[in-house]
């Protein structure tokens, strides 16, 4: 099932970022930083945070929000599923879900911004297969010879 982050996942969504292989220290300590967030100031909605749950346990998440000055674009700012639980339609279950809360929220475009790093093409295929196209890339950007890559889909409204 999937449902709201409560504080009680705390633990156990730390565990699963910190077992990803292709998050850097610094990505690791973002992604981290955002749950706080989210537990800290249950009043924002800047980010949703989502968790997957089965038999009691956390296999994953998301997290979702709006992006400021429009009135209906997204961002997936991340998408986590434990390393043992993937290859096994989890995160195709949480995608579909963060579509779901974009068109219940009158959104017309979700975006996922993604590394051109080797590390990252497992993330690329998944958003390709998910029927994302690429929207935009910008050379270098992170850093010399690692761009960024836009993924983006679009909701009819
Ligand atoms: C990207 C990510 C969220 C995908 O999660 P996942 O649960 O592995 O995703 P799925 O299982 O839906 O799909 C992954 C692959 O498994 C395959 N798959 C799905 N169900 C399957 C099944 N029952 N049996 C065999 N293979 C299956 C899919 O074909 C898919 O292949 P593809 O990626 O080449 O299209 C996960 O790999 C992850 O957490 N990566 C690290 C973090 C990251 O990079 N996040 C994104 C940036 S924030």
């Amino acid at each position: 099932m999937i449902r709201k982050l409560q504080s009680k996942d705390r633990k156990e969504i730390e565990k699963i970022i910190y077992q990803i292989e292709n998050f850097t220290d610094e990505e690791k300590s973002v992604a981290l930083e955002l749950i706080d967030e989210a537990l800290n100031k249950p009043e924002q909605n800047y980010y949703n945070i989502f968790v997957y749950e089965e038999d009691g346990k956390i296999l994953g998440y998301h997290c979702v929000g709006k992006r400021a000055l429009t009135d209906g674009v997204f961002d997936l700012y991340w998408i986590v599923v434990a390393p043992f639980a993937q290859d096994k339609g989890i995160g195709k279950v949480l995608l579909e879900h963060c579509e779901n809360f974009v068109k219940e929220n009158k959104g017309r475009w979700l975006f996922a911004e993604t590394s051109s790093k080797d590390s990252y093409i497992a993330t690329r295929n998944f958003y390709m297969r998910n029927n994302y196209s690429i929207v935009t890339q910008i050379k270098d950007f992170y850093r010399v010879g690692d761009s960024l890559i836009v993924f983006g889909k679009y909701f009819k409204t």
